[in-house]
């Protein structure tokens, strides 16, 4: 049994040892997805919040099939009908939350710091499963995971986010993640899509204003969503598509990734998307044992 309660707000809770040891469980977890009978007790008897309150098909669904998978019991909240439409708090939901039979809780919620904030009423484990723009560890980490899984060398690894890391939680873990494991990180985007002071909030990144530079510098690009829903002035939708969105012919020695969802023929194009050189598919595919491995840390592993 864990010892106590544990908070996943990002990348930065766990230490290099303990990401290189959730990639070998997840490997480990990737075999019990690919047999016939895709079940283990592990977790039997534990019960699961997954507290949704921003859309998600990916983060959502591997958690639940991840929960599932190793028995747990999953219980899904949706704010659309939860009593925070009657006027409930976050922290009287998770103090409502922490009287019934839960073990974890994933939160997702537009309000950064919420997984924290959650933590402290609920007084079980909380996974952040995104919050806001400020983190996604559990998409860093699958990130990290992919290509880890298909042998390339992490350390000294040039690898580039590109688009809009302004408002990007993928990015702000993602680059804490990847420098953790001595990767080169940078970013390329338009200076509307750059954070404020780019240099000194992330003083070990390289910043490309040009889409050329990053292709020409990177073994690894990570395309991001454009997020309209977060940036309301955002308008010249042809602009960015003409100097960042990743069309053409790739580079044969680049690997293109993308945390999904993607928005088709303009951060990426067809061609890209369905390219030999993408790892879409792979970094959906390698979620639902990464956050296998993650729930199995903190509810049975120690
Ligand atoms: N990448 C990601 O978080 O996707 P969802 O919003 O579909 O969960």
């Amino acid at each position: 049994m864990p010892d106590s309660p544990r908070l996943l707000q990002d990348v930065s809770d766990l230490s290099r040892e303990e990401v290189f040891s959730l990639f070998e469980q997840t490997k480990a977890f990737q075999e019990i997805l690919q047999r016939p009978i895709r079940k283990v007790p592990t977790l039997r008897g534990k019960g699961i919040a997954l507290f949704f309150a921003e859309p998600s098909t990916r983060t959502r669904v591997s958690f639940e099939i991840a929960a599932r998978t190793l028995s747990a019991d999953v219980t899904s909240i949706a704010l659309s009908t939860s009593s925070i439409q009657k006027g409930e708090s976050l922290a009287d939901t998770f103090a409502t939350l922490s009287r019934l039979p839960f073990d974890l809780a994933v939160i997702r919620h537009p309000y950064e710091g919420a997984a924290q904030f959650a933590f402290q009423w609920f007084q079980r484990s909380v996974i952040n499963g995104g919050d806001g723009c400020h983190a996604h560890p559990t998409q860093a980490l699958l990130d990290a995971y992919t290509l880890w899984a298909r042998g390339a060398k992490l350390s000294g690894l040039r690898l580039t986010y590109v688009g809009d890391i302004a408002h990007s939680r993928v990015a702000r873990s993602g680059l804490k993640l990847f420098s953790l494991l001595g990767a080169q990180v940078a970013v390329c985007a338009p200076p509307y899509f750059l954070p404020l002071n780019v240099s000194r909030v992330f003083p070990q990144v390289k910043v490309y204003t040009r889409l050329s530079e990053a292709l020409a510098n990177s073994q690894v690009l990570i395309a991001l969503r454009v997020q309209k829903e977060r940036e309301k002035s955002f308008y010249s939708s042809r602009e960015y598509l003409e100097l960042f969105g990743i069309g053409g012919k790739v580079p044969s020695h680049l690997l293109i990734m993308h945390p999904g969802p993607v928005l088709r023929g303009f951060e990426l194009s067809r061609e890209v998307l369905h390219s030999d050189r993408s790892l879409i598919g792979d970094q959906v595919e390698n979620g639902t044992a990464l956050r296998m491995a993650l729930l199995y840390t903190f509810l049975a592993g120690n």
